[in-house]
């Protein structure tokens, strides 16, 4: 039987087009197409058609139809986050007071903190128990509005544990009703094992832990931490390059403390995304242009770790595309919210909502090769959604910082 499903009082049909947009950029950012006043209708968990609530008449079949009044709230495309470390053993409140007290990021990893501290408490984890905490963080932040998510590995750092949190990522997407995509970060940092000898632990990604990965389909994408102190632009290359042979594509964790060549790494590998951004110069920008490259901001880890803003402005206003992301992670945000980092594109980075809403959908799903069948209102693509409280207008999105939003998510067509 055909699943059929009508929302009717939406207040603000959000994403609007009749095709897929693939990616938004530059000036096309601030016009996010709308129908006011609208109904969508669902068919078996797809978007089958919309119009205003006057055209109500468009609906010629009502059998077995279910309605959800949207009560005057807006509907969106469900949030689409290309960036997380959702699956990790342990909190880190104690580095957290550490920094308020002076110490940096920078610092605490050197202490032995940092990623190298998540990797001691990834080693001691039981599979089954990784399993259930991330479960429980993916199940809070689909509530919170996120319909597709990319996850990465990166805590493990030797091919065992490694493993582990790949295999606990598969099981989450094959759990989920949501798409979920996964990223080998093995090069987050280099494990204690290998400290004074880098290249010892760079040779055993490209011989043994890439291969293995590669030959067990664990991972979609291979990211690297592209920064002083971690992984260079030439061994982030490198790195990449051995990953490409077994058909993962390339993401770079670039510029986040430093001007660190991850932007010129992330092009020269033809890397689906590059993240944080928070160092940038003109020449990023300029290879950013000529690239197929989507740059990804991560405003929750800028206001955690208190860096400075990536130039959001200056790069929609030099005709780029950027997405957002959560980058939910232990250290450098431990928050997935979806609907907060929105705000944070609009106080501290100076973006409409409008751009903002770009970023965290269509854009975002481009940053997870997603961008066909999620991130906008598009008749065809999957229908996971978030209905939102009564609002008049979007900008109350962002506005009301801090606040829930959502008043409902729908995955393929289905409350959850
Ligand atoms: O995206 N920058 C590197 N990786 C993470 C933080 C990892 C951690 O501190 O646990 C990030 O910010
Ligand atoms: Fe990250």
């Amino acid at each position: 039987m055909t699943q059929r499903v009508l929302i009717k009082n939406i207040s603000i049909l959000a994403g609007v087009y009749d095709e897929n947009p693939g990616k938004v950029s530059g000036a096309a950012m601030k016009s996010l197409p709308v129908l006011k006043d609208a109904w969508l209708a669902i068919e078996n968990g797809v978007i089958a058609d919309y119009g205003t609530m006057e055209t109500w008449g468009g609906i010629s079949d009502w059998t077995g139809l279910e309605v959800i009044d949207a009560g005057e709230g807006a509907v969106l495309p469900a949030w689409c986050d290309s960036h997380t470390h959702l699956v990790f053993a342990a909190t880190r409140e104690e580095e957290f007071v550490h920094r308020i007290n002076g110490l940096s990021y920078e610092e605490i990893a050197k202490r032995g903190g940092g990623i190298l501290n998540s990797a001691d408490k990834m080693a001691a984890i039981d599979e089954y128990e990784l399993f259930e905490q991330s479960r429980l963080r993916l199940n809070e932040v689909m509530h919170l509005g996120t319909g597709a998510i990319e996850i990465k590995s990166g805590y493990g750092l030797d091919l065992e544990s490694e493993l582990k949190m790949l295999r606990v990522i598969r099981q989450l997407r094959d759990a989920a009703p949501i798409p979920v995509k996964s990223t080998f970060l093995g090069a987050h940092t280099i494990p204690r094992r290998h400290s004074g000898n880098r290249d010892a632990y760079i040779k055993e990604l490209i011989n043994v832990i890439i291969p293995e990965v590669g030959k067990q389909q664990l991972a979609d994408y291979c990211d690297v931490f592209c920064e002083r102190n971690y992984f260079s632009e030439d061994e982030t290359v490198r790195i990449l390059e051995a990953a490409a042979k077994y058909g993962m594509k390339a993401k770079v964790h670039a510029n986040q403390l430093s001007k660190s060549g991850g932007v010129q790494a992330g092009v020269r590998t033809n890397a689906i995304s590059v993240d944080h951004l928070e160092y940038m110069g003109d020449e990023e920008i300029a290879l950013l242009k000529n690239s197929s490259t989507m740059p990804v901001l991560l405003p929750g880890a800028a206001f955690f770790l208190s860096l400075p803003w990536p130039p959001a402005r200056e790069m929609i206003d030099s005709g780029l595309s950027v997405a957002v992301a959560s980058d939910y992670n232990p250290g450098s945000c431990p928050s997935g919210n979806m609907n907060q980092m929105l705000s944070f594109l609009c106080v501290a980075q100076r973006m409409t909502p409008e751009e903002a809403i770009h970023a965290a959908t269509i854009n975002g799903a481009y940053a997870m090769n997603l961008d066909q069948t999620l991130g906008s209102i598009t008749p065809g693509k999957q229908a996971n959604l978030i209905i939102t409280h009564p609002v008049k207008n979007l900008a109350a999105i962002p506005y009301h910082f801090g606040s829930n939003p959502v008043a409902q998510v729908l995955v393929n067509g289905m409350t959850i």
